[in-house]
């Protein structure tokens, strides 16, 4: 065993698909190079192990309900691997948390990372994801599973519940720009109201779900053809139906909006919903610029700009 281990881990961005991807449907996600959680352990020289992160510091087993997630990672990894020492484990994470970014299962992919760094495990992405879907479990409720499949690998990817992934490239002649509106998203709740509207309205909203992962699959041959044009439209149409599902608010809403009126080939939101980020699509690097800049003064709390050629980051 080594003195100390490091993990690393990624945000996400979904593309296409959120929602839907929940019932079967496929869904476009990529990782997002723009933020990253970093987790270093270190052995301890006292008797407790100690967690230290920006929503608490102290020892693990005061952390607060809403870490459980991370608790339950932590306790499963010394169960698991006979850990007997206690260690100091450290998370920065500069990726938001509750913004449809990912951030709970970032933080569990980094932290499984750390261990098998200092465990010397092989960090695949199956012995990472066997972890890491458990803790989502408790974060999420019932995680389709697109989050901690996009932060444990490496590339864009359609990802289909029960059928699987597709690793693909990303080769556009266009930028994503990621706006946050500083708004704390509820995907667990927004997740949970569209399960009640399918078991109420099981056809109507069968129907809407259904349409979004349509959307996906012709967004997925925009991408294929290089049409950041039909993509954007496909966007717009998709933000449409999210809307009726109930997933959008006021604040995202408005983004959506200024980008459209700014330029952007199509907006929608990212993630869960209800809050968090929205994404504009722009077709080359200064208008996606000035449209980061136009979502800033607009009142977003944070923007990004992602390329999307060749997968190249900006
Ligand atoms: C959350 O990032 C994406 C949702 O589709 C939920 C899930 O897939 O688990 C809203």
């Amino acid at each position: 065993m080594k003195k100390n281990g490091h993990g690393y881990a990624s945000g996400k961005i979904i593309l296409m698909g959120e929602h839907s991807v929940v019932y079967g449907e496929p869904a476009i996600a990529l990782p997002f190079s723009g933020t990253g959680i970093q987790t270093t352990i270190s052995f301890h020289p006292v008797n407790e192990s100690w967690i230290e992160s920006s929503f608490f510091t102290g020892p693990i087993g005061q952390a607060p309900d809403s870490m459980n997630s991370v608790k339950v990672l932590i306790w499963q990894m010394i169960k698991q691997f006979k850990i007997q020492q206690p260690f100091y484990l450290k998370i920065d994470s500069t990726v938001p948390a509750e913004r449809g970014m990912g951030s709970s299962a970032a933080v569990a992919v980094s932290i499984t990372r750390a261990f098998f760094d200092l465990l010397d495990i092989p960090a695949t992405q199956a012995n990472v994801l066997y972890f890491v879907n458990q803790a989502e479990k408790i974060a999420h409720g019932n995680p389709s599973g697109i989050d901690a499949t996009t932060i444990s690998g490496v590339s864009p990817i359609l990802y289909q519940k029960r059928i699987g992934i597709e690793p693909f490239e990303l080769n556009m002649d266009a930028y994503l720009v990621v706006a946050d509106t500083g708004i704390k998203g509820q995907t667990r709740k927004a997740v949970k109201d569209v399960a009640t509207l399918m078991e109420k309205m099981p056809k109507k909203i069968g129907t809407h779900i259904h349409k979004l992962g349509s959307l996906t699959k012709q967004a997925r041959q925009a991408i294929l053809t290089n049409s950041p044009e039909r993509l954007g439209d496909y966007m717009n149409q998709a933000q449409h139906v999210l809307t009726t599902l109930g997933t959008s608010n006021q604040a995202l809403d408005h983004l959506i909006e200024t980008a459209l009126t700014h330029g952007a080939l199509g907006a929608k939101l990212t993630g869960g919903g209800r809050g968090g980020c929205m994404i504009a699509l722009a077709q080359d690097e200064v208008s996606a610029h000035r449209l980061q800049e136009t979502l800033l003064s607009a009142g977003a709390n944070n923007t990004w700009v992602e390329g999307l050629g060749a997968y190249a980051h900006v």
